[in-house]
């Protein structure tokens, strides 16, 4: 059994768990290939983020039962952590059950495996370790995950995180700046730092530590790592996202100009439902913080409809919270029940035509100031890593800063060889969502 096949849903954290658990398999002589049909393991990374995610993955299990009898299965990640040895009931072909919280006795769990155990699970979510490999196979080759922070110590009423990953643990400064200058060495100029909550990146080595400045600091030191020309990171809690971090990114181009900082409701009633330990006013506090930054910076965010028990008066400051915000795009999600949440408890759930109906007017408005944020653009030169070519339309994709799209043509066509590298684009036409142009020297 050593050829293995792999799948994975879910967050950014996830797919690069998967980059990492991938790492520890082939150092262990193990083969990735690319269907399931050519491996004797089938490996599955789950996300139970929303809906019926449990169902879903079950079914998955099905089909793979059906088309690939007699291999070996395992289950990884949240749907994992949070089923159990449930899935061994309900999954009986299954042999495998691992939480991303115990990833680090992957090789021991794997030595079970291979000497035929048929109830192999690693579930335990009491940790203070975090997941290093000697390697980790990454498939994007412009730009490579570093995990700062796993975990999460926050307990937002809807959330099944803080059940499915475990409590906050950060990863030391030290070897997070050895791998940047690793990732430097093989030759990637961009890096995002990933974390469920980056803000409350902790080392107690760092002067000042506790001061609430520890991730301000983390980027200051990475911005300066030689070679390095973008560093991104995702995600930030309002709660802990200090002004010191906008002052960072003010200060050093290397620190792209893209901060993604959920804010979930504009109703200070239903953040406090939601446990989410801020108010509208202070989070529109930090938006003013990065609106006078010196830097345009662009801002994201996510946001859910119909969370038990909103009014419509509450989902009205929702909307006006947009105005304010100018959110370059918006992930919106209708509120969905979750296995374990405190949001379970409450008894005004919303009807599901309601929350489509919010999900719909918001979605429009942000679509319609997106139209005319992105219009504004027009002309502008930006930077772009080139990350990829469309011979569809015959244009190169490029990523600004902000981390927006900029598809360009350019005179010599592909022939001019722009992967990986950095470019000059104008543009010339804006959208809701991207942006075309042209090379521009
Ligand atoms: N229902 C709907 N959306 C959710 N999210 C997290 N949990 C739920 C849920 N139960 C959304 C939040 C979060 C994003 C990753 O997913 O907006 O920021
Ligand atoms: Fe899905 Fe959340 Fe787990 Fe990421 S942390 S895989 S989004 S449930």
């Amino acid at each position: 059994m050593k050829r293995f096949y792999i799948e994975t849903f879910g967050c950014q954290m996830n797919a690069h768990d998967s980059e990492k658990v991938i790492g520890t398999l082939v150092g262990r002589g193990y083969e990735q290939v690319a269907t399931p049909e050519a491996a004797e393991l089938i490996m599955y990374n789950t996300c139970s983020i929303r809906d019926k995610a449990e169902q879903k993955v079950f079914a998955r299990l099905q089909e793979f039962k059906r088309n690939h009898a007699g291999k070996t299965f395992a289950v990884l990640g949240c749907v994992a952590q949070q089923e159990g040895e449930k899935i061994f009931e309900k999954a009986p072909h299954v042999s495998m059950v691992v939480g991303s919280a115990s990833y680090n006795r992957l090789p021991e769990l794997l030595v079970q495996i291979e000497r035929g155990d048929k109830r192999v699970t690693g579930l335990s979510l009491d940790t203070e370790d975090t997941f290093e490999t000697p390697l980790t196979r990454r498939d994007n080759p412009h730009k490579a995950y570093i995990t700062i922070i796993e975990g999460c110590d926050k307990s937002c009423a809807y959330c099944v995180v803080p059940f499915t990953r475990g409590p906050e643990r950060s990863r030391t400064l030290e070897s997070v700046l050895r791998e940047a200058r690793e990732l430097v060495q093989m030759g990637y100029t961009e890096i995002q730092l990933l974390g469920q909550n980056v803000n409350s990146f902790r080392d107690a080595a760092i002067p000042g530590s506790e001061s609430g400045h520890d991730f301000a600091y983390l980027l200051r030191r990475i911005g300066e790592v030689p070679g390095l020309r973008r560093v991104r990171f995702t995600t930030s809690h309002p709660r802990d996202f200090v002004k010191d971090i906008v002052d960072a990114i003010d200060e050093n181009p290397v620190l792209c100009n893209h901060i993604h900082l959920p804010v979930q409701s504009g109703s200070t009633t239903v953040l406090s439902r939601m446990q989410r330990l801020y108010t509208r006013d202070e989070y529109l506090r930090r938006l003013e913080w990065m609106h006078g930054a010196k830097r345009e910076i662009a801002i994201t965010s996510d946001l859910i409809v119909g969370f038990p028990g909103e009014t419509e008066a509450e989902f009205e400051e929702t909307m006006s919270l947009l105005d304010y915000a100018r959110y370059e795009s918006m992930y919106i999600f209708k509120y969905s029940r979750r296995p374990n949440t405190p949001a379970l408890q409450y008894d005004d759930h919303i009807t599901e035509e309601e929350k489509t109906r919010r999900f719909l007017i918001l979605q429009e408005k942000q679509r319609a100031m997106q139209i005319r944020q992105n219009a504004e653009l027009l002309n502008r030169v930006e930077e772009v890593l080139v990350e990829g070519w469309n011979s569809a339309t015959s244009q190169w994709i490029g990523k600004t800063s902000q981390n927006r799209t900029l598809n360009f043509v350019h005179p010599h066509g592909r022939e001019a060889n722009l992967l990986g590298q950095y470019a000059q684009a104008r543009v010339t036409r804006t959208g809701p969502s991207s942006m075309g142009g042209e090379a521009a020297e």
